[in-house]
């Protein structure tokens, strides 16, 4: 008789009764009884490749974080830094649609509460995963311009790959100008360069989320395509994180990569793949929906808006009490 294919589709933190043996070094301690792992000690370096198969794909759910932060590392690589935000608007249009949508959904937020963010000296904002370019802030710091208070702007960026701020701030990316006119983004200069000028002033914060706990709290969080980076744990911990770090009345705006099913991820890897010989295959868990971010996300904060219709994506806009 054939052995039946792991599934794993358990989407708590428990680790599912399928799971191969071989895989458990690779998990979260958090995954079990103790908040240890025994295993740990026979663990290795986890590097999917294109032939990626279900249970590695239902595995980066419980993935130890160790090794979702060198997926990241290998992932957003000086090449791959340097062409985010080409990718994003050529290939992977959707991520572009998401960004769009996210800062539509800011610029609404912003419109309501216009007066307490005219009063404000300063307005910190916090992009939490900007990868190269920060396209998230690009499309953002959109909706602050629509209403004359980009100059008051505080722009962080905080991510764990060192190349990613770096190169970010140095405007050592690839700019297409193309985006400008889609997207209504005259303000960054046909070329990018006032774009480029804007973003020299950010704030780096080069950490895991984990390990930065700013003095002053923040107006807007930006978080982009980046919660299916983590595994189950620290999606929650990243939901505890933001609440904890935004001003009360602040924004914490959020869209994310969202498939149903490995076969569906699948075929957008492939794709991935096709039109980026040079990457590596990526550690990720968009197996999640909003709902079920949202269900991590505790008392203080509510939802303001939300959108279930872009495509791969989900967007929702919170605020803190
Ligand atoms: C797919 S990119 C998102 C880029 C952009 N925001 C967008 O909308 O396309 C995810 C980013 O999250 C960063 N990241 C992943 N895990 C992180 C962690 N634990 N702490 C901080 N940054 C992390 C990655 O290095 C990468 O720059």
């Amino acid at each position: 008789m054939q052995k039946p294919m792991p599934q794993l589709v358990e989407k708590s933190g428990r680790i599912p009764s399928d799971m191969p043996s071989r895989f458990l070094p690779l998990i979260d301690g958090r995954a079990f009884q103790d908040g240890t792992n025994p295993h740990s000690q026979h663990a290795t370096l986890y590097q999917p490749d294109a032939n990626l198969r279900p249970e590695e794909f239902f595995l980066h759910h419980l993935l130890d974080t160790r090794q979702c932060s060198k997926g990241a590392i290998r992932r957003f690589n000086p090449v791959g830094v340097r062409r985010y935000l080409e990718e994003k608007f050529i290939e992977d249009r959707w991520v572009s649609e998401g960004n769009n949508k996210l800062s539509q959904m800011l610029e609404g937020y912003i419109g309501t509460n216009l007066e307490r963010f005219k009063s404000l000296p300063e307005i910190r904002l916090l992009d939490f995963g900007p990868s190269g370019g920060a396209i998230t802030t690009l499309f953002a710091i959109r909706a602050l311009e629509r209403f004359g208070l980009l100059d008051r702007a505080r722009i962080h960026l905080l991510d764990v790959v060192p190349d990613v701020v770096n190169m970010t701030i140095s405007g050592d990316f690839e700019f297409p100008g193309e985006m400008v006119r889609e997207y209504g983004l005259d303000f960054a200069a046909a070329d990018g360069s006032l774009y480029k000028q804007i973003i020299s002033q950010a704030v780096p914060i080069i950490s895991d989320f984990h390990d930065f706990d700013p003095q002053d709290k923040f107006h807007i969080i930006l978080n982009a395509y980046t919660i299916h980076h983590l595994n189950i744990f620290d999606k929650a911990d990243c939901a505890a994180f933001m609440e904890g770090i935004v001003e009360p009345g602040g924004a914490i705006a959020i869209v994310d990569f969202f498939v149903k099913s490995f076969a569906e991820y699948r075929r957008w890897l492939l794709a991935h793949l096709e039109s980026n010989p040079e990457s590596p295959a990526p550690v990720e868990s968009p197996y999640f929906s909003r709902e079920q971010m949202m269900s991590l996300s505790g008392a203080s904060v509510r939802l303001i808006s939300s959108d279930d219709t872009l495509e791969k994506s989900w967007a929702m806009l919170m605020e803190k009490s």
